[in-house]
């Protein structure tokens, strides 16, 4: 191991991959940590390099691709963590996975797609847990905000929690001449992807956790279409993998410390109506359309059309990324009173309520890369503060005692507590 870099990442000439890269140059010099670069062109990772790390004296470039299992092999012996930036995840995430586990190298990625991350927790936490290696998804935009902004929710609540509702809000702030795409296309691919094949999550939902969890009352429901009190404008249930993401970390607390999960809704708002009401139809469009092959392809073929210029086949203006800012607003409802055990009843109704904020600028790519950089390296730096030897786990469970949440805020992600009221 310790002739290994500390990190490859892989998929460098990717949109996504090349902040990573860009951000890896300070942030590893920051720490003397050695860093590589890695995907299937030479030509395209040599003017990564020349383009984001010529300042650094050495960046090796290591060439794998993903239909060559020896050269992912080769790939990830060179590394003490993997950043895998290869998506979408469906299609190239799990040759990548394999290999780690064969080199017994620590993984990390920015995935947002639900089947593969339950898929790959079904197959391979057993085989990650004997190979002493930390695999985590979902570490970028997807879902370090949410998963460890209910952490930060629990770590201040002082009581027990029933429920919390998340309220996602993003913004821009660019003027009028900045126009262009916010996502990448693989973000789009990525998503149709998603919802195509979100009725199959869960059967496999139901064979990761054969057997249920206990009841726990009151019931949070679901709200449609709604106003909050916390939040401005006018909500609706998302369909992002956070709530996925959140309730197998509130699973994972529950089976690990006998912790009462906190149940969870994820609803995005918007300030105007007029945009929501738009963004509903909209939604409700694509949705149908992900029902069959033909209206994924549809979707796949006309991006700008069916996401209203959100995804191109173009990349994004790095100027509008820059100009985009975002919100999770949780409201966190429960009791003042902390019962012995997780599955003991409380006789009396949830008496008091907690709201806190996580928020942030440029979430697409910026802040992603920089999340996702801070989880490998909090997998290099804190092991003794994780769970188990290894293992496939959500931000949630493997980051909560860490000080991850630090060095998020240290790198400008505010973790905010906005009131606690008591009845
Ligand atoms: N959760 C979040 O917040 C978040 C944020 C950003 C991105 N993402 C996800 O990240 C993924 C990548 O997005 P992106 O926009 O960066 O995509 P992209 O620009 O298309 O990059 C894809 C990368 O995968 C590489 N690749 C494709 N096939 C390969 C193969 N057979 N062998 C080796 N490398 C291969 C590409 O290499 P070449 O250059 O050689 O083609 C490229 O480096 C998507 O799934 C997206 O949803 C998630």
């Amino acid at each position: 191991m310790a002739d290994r870099l500390d990190i490859v990442i892989f998929g460098a000439t990717g949109y996504t991959g090349k902040y990573v890269v860009k951000n890896a140059t300070h942030m590893c010099k920051d720490r003397k940590m050695k860093f590589g670069i890695a995907g299937r062109r030479k030509e395209a990772l040599d003017a990564v390099v020349k383009e984001f790390a010529s300042d650094i004296e050495n960046v090796p470039v290591i060439l794998a691709d993903v239909k060559d299992e020896e050269s992912l092999k080769k790939m990830t012996k060179r590394a003490k963590i993997l950043i895998n930036c290869c998506g979408p995840f469906r299609f190239y995430g799990e040759p990548v996975i394999k290999a780690c586990i064969a080199s017994h190298t620590h993984y990390v990625d920015v995935t947002g797609e639900e089947q593969f991350m339950i898929e790959m927790q079904l197959k391979y936490n057993e085989a990650a847990k004997e190979a002493g290696v930390y695999m985590v998804s979902a570490c970028g935009f997807d879902c370090i905000p949410s998963d460890l902004g209910i952490i930060f929710t629990q770590q201040k609540f002082e009581g027990e929690i029933n429920s919390i509702e998340i309220y996602m809000n993003m913004w821009s702030s660019a003027t009028t001449n900045k126009k262009g795409p916010l996502f990448n296309y693989a973000t789009w691919e990525s998503a149709v992807h998603s919802l195509g094949h979100a009725e199959e999550v869960s059967e496999l939902r139901k064979k990761l956790y054969p057997t249920k969890l206990p009841e726990f009352t009151p019931k949070l429901t679901r709200k449609m279409m709604h106003q909050s009190d916390v939040v401005k404008g006018w909500s609706t249930p998302f369909a992002s993998a956070d709530r996925s993401v959140a309730l197998r970390t509130q699973r994972f607390l529950y089976d690990e410390y006998k912790q009462r999960p906190a149940q969870i809704q994820v609803y995005l708002t918007i300030k105007s109506f007029l945009d929501f009401l738009m963004m509903v139809i909209g939604s409700m469009l694509i949705l149908i359309l992900t029902r069959s092959s033909y209206g994924r392809n549809l979707l796949l073929k006309y991006p700008a059309l069916f996401s209203a210029g959100f995804a191109s086949h173009e990349s994004p203006n790095p100027e509008m990324l820059k100009s985009t800012h975002f919100s999770f607003t949780f409201e966190a409802s429960g009791w003042t009173e902390k019962l012995a055990e997780a599955t003991d009843k409380h006789t009396d109704s949830p008496n008091k309520k907690v709201i806190t904020r996580v928020s942030g600028d440029s979430p697409g790519y910026e802040l992603t890369s920089i999340m996702v950089i801070l989880s490998a390296i909090t997998i290099l730096n804190e092991t003794d503060k994780m769970p188990y030897n290894g293992g496939v786990l959500t931000p949630g469970a493997a980051f909560g005692r860490t000080s991850l949440i630090e060095q998020l805020i240290k790198h400008n992600v505010k973790f905010e507590m906005i009131s606690s009221i008591e009845k």
